[in-house]
Order: structure tokens, then C-alpha cells, then sequence
């Protein structure tokens, strides 16, 4: 299968696994996606004004922000048609696109190169995430920082942990260590028992 085919075949995916699950995702993934609100907690307390989440899924991160910092710029990039629709009716004032994290010209989002991009439970999820962290390091604002948040090593022996990862395989959740080891990331930071793990990666030069 060549690139273009596999966008297609993932999107298709996509589209289907959220064209009902969209209606209740916000409600029942707060009991599962942990971290998120530690990550927007942190990006409020710093200096930006223009912000891209790649993977907004309903938007509900994208809100949360803007609640707080209404005046920023913020902007998107989605895989799934289904899932871009709901974000665009739930965040009017945001500039959202379709694309694939691994080849979105970011930088015309905005129309400028932002100063933080977001992955929020989206990494994991993407096909190639090497790709997609360079994508999003080569777009950033000079002095900008990639903030990610997502399925850590799972590494616990807890057995409810190693079930969650078989059954994540089944939803295209895959593993992010290979790519962030790959970045060389120093400032990697997990949740209990490596259930999440937090990471900021630099702009690098397109
Ligand atoms: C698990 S959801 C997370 C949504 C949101 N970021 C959150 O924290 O609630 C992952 C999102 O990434 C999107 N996605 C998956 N693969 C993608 C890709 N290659 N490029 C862009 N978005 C992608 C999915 O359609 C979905 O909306």
C-alpha cells in the first residue's frame, strides 16, 4: 500500500470508529485520557498567542484554552472528517483543517508558524509519529515547543495496564517510545505507573 492509499485506508478508519463514538467521547474519555488538563494547565501559565492541536478530536482541549485565553489564535489539523465537523460547530472562532499530522502544512493553519503545537492522545493513534513530531518541530515559531501528551510505556506490571494496551492495539492506538526516544527528549515526565507520559520538544530548523 503506497502513502496516499494508507491516508485513505486510516481516514476511512477514522470515520467510522467516530462517527457515533464523537457523541459521547468527551463524557467517557475524561475517565481515561489522564494528563490532559495538567498539560493545558501548564501551556496557560507561559507566553504564546498562536496554538495548534493536531488530532482536536470534538475540540475539547481547544476550549479550554480559549476559555482562559480568548485572544490567542488557535488552529487544527484532523484526520477524520467526522470528528473535524464536530470541532469546527464546537469551536467557531478556531481555524481547523483536514490533514495528516505527518504532512499538514502546518504553517498555513494560521498563516503563521505557531508557537505551540499540541498532540493530546493523537500521537499514538498516527501511523508513522516520527513523522509527525518532525512535521511538527520543522512548523514551530522559533523559540515554539511542541507539548504532548499521551499513552506512556505501560510498562507496569498491573494487569489492567498490559489489557489496555492489547486492547488500544485494536482502536490503531500504537506505541509512541520508539519516536520519542527517537527526539532525544530530555524533559519526558510520566504519570502513575507510566500510565501517561508528558513530553516538550524544541522547534527545529525546517
Ligand atoms: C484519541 S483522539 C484525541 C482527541 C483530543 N486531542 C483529545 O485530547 O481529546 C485522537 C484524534 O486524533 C485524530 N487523528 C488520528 N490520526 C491522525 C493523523 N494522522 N493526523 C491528524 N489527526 C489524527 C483522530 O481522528 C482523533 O480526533
Amino acid at each position: 500500500m503506497d502513502a496516499g492509499d494508507s491516508q485513505s485506508a486510516h481516514r476511512a478508519f477514522l470515520n467510522r470508529y467516530y462517527r457515533t463514538v464523537r457523541h459521547v467521547y468527551d463524557p467517557t474519555r475524561r475517565y481515561f485520557l489522564f494528563g490532559r488538563d495538567r498539560v493545558l494547565a501548564e501551556l496557560l501559565l507561559e507566553s504564546w498567542d498562536t496554538l495548534i492541536e493536531i488530532g482536536p478530536g470534538t475540540g475539547r482541549n481547544l476550549r479550554v484554552l480559549h476559555r482562559t485565553r480568548p485572544n490567542a489564535r488557535y488552529g487544527g489539523v484532523e484526520a477524520s472528517d467526522e470528528m473535524l465537523q464536530h470541532a469546527r460547530a464546537r469551536c467557531p472562532w478556531a481555524s481547523l483543517a483536514h490533514g495528516f499530522a505527518e504532512s499538514a502544512d502546518l504553517g498555513a493553519v494560521l498563516g503563521v508558524r505557531p508557537q505551540r503545537i499540541l498532540f493530546s492522545y493523537c500521537l499514538s493513534m498516527v501511523a508513522d509519529p516520527a513523522a509527525a513530531l518532525l512535521n511538527a518541530r520543522r512548523a514551530l515559531a522559533p523559540g515554539g515547543e511542541v507539548a504532548l501528551v499521551d499513552f506512556g510505556d505501560l510498562r507496569s506490571t498491573w494487569s489492567p495496564a498490559r489489557a489496555l494496551r492489547a486492547f488500544l492495539g485494536a482502536f490503531h492506538v500504537g506505541s509512541i517510545d520508539r519516536a520519542l526516544a527517537a527526539t532525544g527528549a530530555s524533559k519526558l515526565r510520566w504519570g502513575p505507573g507510566r500510565y501517561y507520559v508528558t513530553a516538550r520538544l524544541p522547534a527545529i530548523a525546517g
